[in-house]
């Protein structure tokens, strides 16, 4: 069994070193900032979508001093768009710890830093041996194995699959061990259709096919609806505001609408006209269709509404991009 880890591990390994994605963040001398940074993009967020943030926060933000002085509106505005804005200010909160104290030798310490995280930066960024075990990971151990037990439950059990084979990486290249197997997942391991003809461990693989990993039938997402108010001045400006700092979409630039969990009525008193249009949008926890009604203000705008060209806004979530595009 042992040589078996070995001989995987070895010929994982050879596999990357020949095809390893040619990423921003990856370097022979990663630089932790970096290695930070794209860790926390990437949480449930792809590395196509990745890679343009990525490349937009290191000009923006070239060290993680510079990240610690900005302005957290800035930095929102710059997020916008990667959705889950809890983890820019999250962000924030963590780069001002870092540019004073340095990375904590416990990386949980920090906001946003959960154990998948701690350990896929501290093998990538510090060459420190961890176990880093994502959803490509899991596939792979799942396929390897056979296992029939379904996602999510078999979680613990894929976790414990894949441990050997991070004690075994040898020349200390856990962190190599852990992108390869991301690389392996993204190209050859697919969810769909994998290419088992090409993959570099086949013939350590029980399954070699996508019946693996088995699934616990998902629930259908709850539908919301939720509507939205299209408000012009003369200058054919729209009234725009900003989101509470908490909460869905918080601290991103939205069109007055209703609460998208209760549906409560915005702070704002207007008259609602015609429906002009309808969009929908996918939240982890539920669906959404968000109608666009035509409206006029009456009385006084909040402190947090204001009025601006939509082809001028910068800010906005996806959701409300779609919005403004329709
Ligand atoms: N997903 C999460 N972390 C990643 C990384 N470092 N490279 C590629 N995909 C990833």
């Amino acid at each position: 069994m042992t040589q078996m880890f070995h001989n995987f591990t070895l010929q994982l390994l050879d596999w990357y070193d020949q095809n390893k994605r040619d990423l921003p963040w990856r370097s022979d001398d990663p630089n932790p900032y970096h290695v930070w940074l794209s860790e926390i993009m990437l949480q449930q967020t792809t590395v196509t979508a990745v890679k343009t943030y990525f490349l937009k926060f290191l000009d923006h933000y070239p060290t993680v001093q510079d990240l610690a002085q900005a302005d957290e509106d800035t930095i929102m505005a710059d997020w916008a768009g990667l959705g889950y804005y809890s983890r820019a200010r999250n962000l924030h909160k963590a780069s001002k710890i870092i540019a004073s104290n340095g990375f904590p030798s416990d990386l949980t310490e920090l906001a946003g830093v959960g154990r998948y995280t701690a350990a896929a930066i501290n093998t990538i960024a510090f060459n420190k041996p961890a176990v880093v075990v994502d959803g490509n990971i899991e596939r792979v151990m799942a396929r390897v194995f056979k296992v029939e037990e379904p996602l999510p439950k078999a979680k613990p059990y894929l976790y414990e699959l894949a441990t050997p084979f991070f004690m075994e990486a040898h020349q200390n290249r856990s962190g190599d061990l852990a992108q390869a197997f991301m690389d392996l997942g993204s190209s050859i391991c697919l969810p769909k259709n994998p290419k088992c003809d090409m993959c570099p461990i086949n013939e350590f693989c029980k399954a070699q096919s996508d019946e693996y990993p088995k699934r616990a039938k998902k629930a259908n997402k709850p539908q919301r609806t939720a509507t939205c108010f299209w408000i012009e001045n003369e200058a054919g400006e729209v009234l725009f505001e900003k989101r509470p700092p908490k909460g869905l979409l918080g601290g991103t630039i939205g069109l007055p609408c209703t609460d998208l969990t209760t549906g409560a009525m915005p702070d704002l008193m207007i008259d609602s006209g015609d429906t002009i249009g309808e969009v929908r949008h996918i939240f982890t926890h539920f669906a959404l269709t968000m109608t666009i009604q035509k409206a006029s203000v009456k009385g006084a705008i909040p402190s947090n509404c204001f009025w601006q060209k939509p082809e001028n806004a910068s800010g906005l979530s996806s959701l409300f991009r779609k919005v403004c595009l329709f």
